[in-house]
């Protein structure tokens, strides 16, 4: 059956399943093209559900047989899936269908990439590979028989059975189908242990294909520190005997948590020193454990609906970032954090596809995988904990823990084991799940004879569906700085819960300088009146790394920001106090390259909007640029000194030797505007890591140089995936203005190029929507580029053309002629004939 009319699922409309599933069989006997999957469910009246219609899910399903206890039956095939008549007691149902793993490109069920089987379940792709209640609520115990002549055939849980061309496997821990995985294939493993606080030895393995297995060392180091981790802070230990990963180079996503079978895109587990930046191992570092988490958080505690997806993601979320900065450093970390909250989540926000953390609606549940759910949604935890101290954290999530396991939950329940643990009613505080847009917080400031009154009044922009909103608890922390640069009033966290409110410090010497919202204590826009002197003195003076980042941070708003809109020049006062970080060794090299960094240029498209202003992209690009020129001729004399001090001996994938090459090229970038390439390309030639091999070549792109320098990176790389992704995305992303639309389009025509592939897809189009002052280029042409990909792409793969039409979320901030250019593509694109649900529903959106 065929989707009709797109239809909208509400959070209201909830109501548990009619059955309940005692245990599920499945056979799978593997064929490119035709694939059976023979099933065995026993089901069993639910004594908590009124509504005992018997419907289960499939989609692409071609039924061969079903049967209930035995008898054979003809099922109704109704819209996305089966309708049957069953008795009123337990009963057994079986049915076979086949499938087509081969000619699956949506990535979604299972699929074949390079050869191998992969599944992917989440959120709804477990209808495609048989007839079942595809709900996470429905949990089961499953048993899993695989069958084909592959020397690798795993799924889920323990391994019970192996035989010629076959295996058995069962996972003794109830799960929802979201969960479920399969994988077959010629493989080759990276196998290891670990020894849970309980002393049960567990068997690791990261399976991947012939040639990357010398790629998997850092994963695993990665994996075996985060189930430490999670036994030393939260006190959860694995709970298999076996706990496998699985690298698959086809893949939507970034990796997937299914039980004791993990998979994910090759891009976010491989990794080697020639291959992988600093960058990537962080992220690498990150991913495992996030996946590696969701054990607990997702796993054995799961989603009663998709609209509670934020309670394993937003909780996982913040359980990794804990997790990186207790591995690296926190402050670099959290800097980080805010900077990706803000480039995505606060964008989000700010436009057409604003909406809450835990959505009321959707027509979708892919669409909704978005930067509010997962980091607006672990800001939400990071606030709850600040608000109740680290103690009654650890108390309330023991609870939640106790309380659910084996469960599929709710935010109220999540919620109400931190009530029942502290005694706090966290009713206000539950309005950030609920409330969409980013909070605004105008801070004003008045001083009397010793006394500092801070008062704090917060609004939230209206965000589509929702016009009025409510005041939030925010957890505002809080520093004072005298005069003299000391510290008299350490970080105290201030927790507003009115619209309008005030807080005094009493007992002051000297007037002193409030340092506000310390560690980006809550996700909103601080509005302050504060001058650049201030903000050069809290940069050099604030004992909050992250304010002291954000200071620096502001001043070179601030500068760009008069740049584009009244052509001044910049300050001395913004070039001195980066100077002045930039060569102080007391702090770390890692901070001192973030605080080089300029804010990108989307981010200042989005502060002109803000202020009134239409942003010319154009001009916005060229401000940049003639900072970036002014910053290298201040800096000339301490930039080669910085390039050398800075140097690191072998490389090393940490904390350390990544902050000191982040400066490093930092400075780099900067001294490639002045020395016609001279040090970079001396840096290409020798690098033996793939950090500066990259980091060189970038800094000659962002010269406009490097030409012959990309030659040979494509000529010494041509053999590797994941490397040349970086070829394609550089390229793009390093373009100038007018010529970008046409780079990506050359390159979307270059042999190595593949829309099947996503990570491909991204490197190039992903990089031009990326590029702002590119992809706005007044003529349009990346529009209607993108526009043209997209069309073609939905047919392929429609979750991932959905994602990347939110390269157009930001449109109204721009003038009317590029809106109407936007709207024209946007129409064209939601005209095409037979047009995917989440293309639709995205486009739709963005047009609203
Ligand atoms: N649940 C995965 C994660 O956050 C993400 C994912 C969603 C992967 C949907 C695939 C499909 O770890
Ligand atoms: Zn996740």
């Amino acid at each position: 059956m065929k989707d009709a009319a797109p239809q909208t699922i509400y959070l209201k409309d909830y109501t548990p399943f009619g059955y309940r599933i005692e245990s599920v069989d499945l056979t799978f006997r593997l064929h490119p093209t035709a694939t059976r999957v023979i099933s065995k469910i026993v089901f069993a009246p639910n004594p908590e559900a009124t509504d005992k219609r018997f419907f289960l899910h499939g989609e692409e399903l071609e039924l061969i047989s079903a049967t209930v206890n035995g008898d054979p039956i003809t099922p109704r095939l109704v819209e996305g899936g089966l309708e049957a008549d069953v008795p009123e007691g337990p009963f057994i149902w079986e049915a076979e269908v086949e499938i087509s793993p081969q000619t699956n490109t949506a990535l979604e069920g299972l699929y074949m990439s390079n050869g191998m089987y992969s599944t992917q379940c989440e959120a709804e792709g477990f209808r495609k590979i048989t007839y079942y209640p595809d709900r996470p609520d429905v949990m089961a115990v499953f048993t899993v028989r695989v069958e084909g002549d592959l020397p690798v055939l795993l799924s889920n849980g323990n391994p019970v059975e192996r035989g010629a061309g076959f295996a058995v496997w069962h996972d003794p821990w109830p799960k929802p189908s979201y969960l479920f995985a399969l994988v077959a294939g010629e493989l080759i493993n990276h196998p290891d242990t670990f020894t849970t606080k309980s002393g049960r030895e567990v068997e690791l393995n990261i399976w991947v294909r012939p040639g990357d297995e010398d790629k998997c060392a850092f994963g695993m180091e990665a994996l075996k520190k985060s189930m430490k981790w999670d036994e030393d802070t939260y006190g959860r230990e694995y709970d298999l005997d076996i706990f496998n990963i699985v690298a698959v180079d086809d893949f939507n996503m970034g990796a997937m948590e299914n039980k004791g079978l993990n998979i994910f895109n090759s891009s976010c587990v491989l990794t080697s020193k020639e291959t992988s930046t600093d960058a990537n191992f962080e992220r690498i570092e990150g991913i495992i454990a996030h996946e590696y988490f969701h054990n607990w958080t997702g796993n054995r505690i799961t989603c009663r609906d998709w609209f509670q997806l934020c309670l394993k993601e937003g909780l996982t979320v913040y359980r990794d970032q804990m997790f990186s900065g207790d591995m690296r450093s926190h402050a670099v970390k959290r800097i980080e954090e805010v900077m990706i909250l803000r480039a995505r989540q606060f964008r989000e926000d700010n436009g057409p596809l604003a909406h809450p953390v835990r959505p009321e609606s959707f027509v979708e549940i892919n669409n909704f995988y978005t930067a509010t759910v997962y980091e607006k949604g672990a800001e939400i935890i990071g606030m709850l904990r600040r608000l109740i101290g680290d103690e009654a954290y650890r108390k309330g999530c023991d609870l939640y823990f106790d309380r659910h396991d084996g469960q599929a939950v709710t935010i109220e329940d999540w919620l109400k084991a931190f009530e029942d643990a502290t005694g706090r009613d966290l009713a206000q505080f539950k309005q950030w799940y609920s409330q969409a847009g980013t909070p605004r917080l105008k801070m004003e400031e008045s001083w009397d004879d010793g006394t500092l009154t801070l008062t704090f009044t917060q609004s939230t922009p209206p965000t589509p569906g929702q016009s009025g909103k409510k005041p939030q608890v925010i957890p505002i922390a809080v520093g004072l700085i005298s005069p003299n640069g000391d510290e008299v009033v350490p970080t105290t966290v201030l927790e507003m819960t009115e619209a309008q409110q005030s807080f005094t410090f009493e007992g002051l010497g000297a007037r002193p300088v409030a340092s506000v919202l310390r560690d980006f204590s809550a996700p909103v826009i601080l509005e302050r009146e504060i001058d650049n002197d201030t903000r050069a003195f809290l940069l050099a003076h604030d004992t909050d790394p992250f304010q002291k980042w954000e200071m620096g941070r502001a001043l070179a708003k601030d500068t760009l920001m008069s740049m584009i809109v009244k052509g001044t020049k910049p300050s001395f006062a913004y070039l001195d106090a980066i100077k002045s970080v930039l060569v102080d060794d007391g702090l770390d090299p890692a901070f001192r390259a973030l605080s080089l960094g300029l804010p990108a240029q989307d981010d200042l498209a989005q502060s002109l909007f803000d202020a009134g202003v239409t942003p010319d992209p154009q001009r916005i690009f060229e401000a940049r640029e003639e900072l970036r020129h002014l910053l290298s001729a201040h800096l000339r004399e301490v930039l080669p000194a910085l390039y050398k001090e800075n140097e690191t001996g072998a490389f090393v994938p940490d904390a350390e030797g990544s902050g000191k090459r982040s400066l490093r090229l930092a400075v780099l970038s900067l001294l490639s505007l002045r020395d016609e390439g001279v040090t970079a390309r001396a840096l290409y030639k020798r690098a033996d890591n793939m950090t500066e091999q990259a980091g060189a070549l970038q800094a000659l792109l962002s010269a406009g140089l490097g030409t012959e320098e990309l030659q040979a990176f494509e000529a010494q790389w041509k053999g590797d995936r994941l490397v040349m992704d970086k070829w394609f995305t550089m390229q793009v992303a390093s373009a100038v203005p007018e010529t970008a639309a046409q780079v990506a389009e050359t390159l979307s025509r270059h042999p190595a190029f593949t829309n099947k592939n996503p990570n491909r897809f991204r490197a190039v189009f992903g990089a031009l929507s990326a590029n702002h002052a590119g992809f706005h280029h007044e003529s349009g042409a990346a529009y209607r580029l993108l526009a043209d990909q997209l069309i073609t792409l939905d047919a392929i793969n429609p979750q991932i053309t959905a994602r990347m039409s939110g390269a157009f979320e930001t449109w109204k901030r721009y003038d009317a002629d590029r809106q109407d250019m936007i709207r024209a593509e946007l129409e064209r694109i939601l005209a095409t004939p037979g047009l995917s649900r989440d293309t639709t529903e995205m486009v739709s959106r963005i047009l609203a």
